[in-house]
């Protein structure tokens, strides 16, 4: 009896731990690993990088539809490259966490992206990384619009405090409440600006909720493998 392939879509917003949780839940299980939210960041730096003003919808559609964007999917080791060019660490940088919004709420480019991120799950669906048996896909509209006939969607939530926390550990290396402050905008800024464009924040039909705000990382790892094993007949 050969396992089927498995397809696990995780939406949340930021600070809900989802990509480091959705990296570990696909190590754990032997699926490959799309984090989508690095694709809108790829494309923001990709047309920073070209010099193109953000604000131009048109222009900024075209240079994404050309991008020439590799995603690897290996959880122990997601890579990103543009044109040739290692930008894993690139973007991260805070400028890219300002300027995404103007790039994920461009239409033409989500359409754009969204056909990647189809093409990229169904590859791990057939002959993947992983030999076929699956993915696990992360962002902000994978169960609703990405893949919403995946075999389990989870959304991941925490309180606006939780996510406010981790946040400002991530990016100050601690949550003191001056550090907390100084997150509280960018977080609450961008959950508003992100918004706009799906509706992530509550779970659709059929979408299992997992509310991390009282778990720390193994047993929020613990809770999703629950959900795939209750819901994913693995
Ligand atoms: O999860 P993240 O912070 O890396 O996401 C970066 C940006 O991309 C964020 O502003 C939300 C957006 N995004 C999106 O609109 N749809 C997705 N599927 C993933 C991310």
């Amino acid at each position: 009896d050969v396992a089927r392939p498995l397809v696990v879509a995780l939406d949340g917003p930021s600070g809900s731990g989802k990509s480091s949780v959705s990296r570990q839940v696909a190590s754990r299980l032997g699926l490959a690993y799309l984090d989508t939210g690095a694709m809108y960041r790829a494309a923001t730096w990709w047309c920073v990088h070209q010099g193109v003003d953000l604000t131009d919808q048109p222009a900024v559609a075209a240079l994404v539809a050309s991008m020439p964007l590799e995603i690897g999917v290996d959880p122990s080791d997601p890579t990103v490259h543009v044109d040739g060019t290692d930008i894993a660490e690139a973007i991260r940088d805070s400028s890219i966490s300002t300027a995404v919004s103007a790039v994920a709420t461009n239409l033409e480019v989500r359409a754009e992206l969204r056909r990647r991120q189809r093409e990229l799950i169904d590859v791990e669906r057939t002959a993947g990384f992983s030999g076929g048996v699956g993915v696990v896909a992360e962002g902000r509209d994978i169960t609703t619009v990405v893949a919403p006939d995946a075999d389990v969607r989870v959304l991941l939530t925490a309180s606006e405090e939780a996510r406010l926390a981790r946040r400002a550990k991530d990016v100050h290396g601690d949550a003191d409440a001056s550090s907390v402050e100084a997150t509280r905008d960018q977080v609450v800024r961008r959950d508003r600006d992100d918004s706009t464009v799906s509706q992530f924040l509550v779970a659709a039909d059929g979408v299992v909720t997992v509310d991390s705000s009282d778990l720390d990382f193994e047993q929020t790892v613990q809770a999703v493998l629950e959900v795939v094993e209750r819901t994913g007949q693995r």
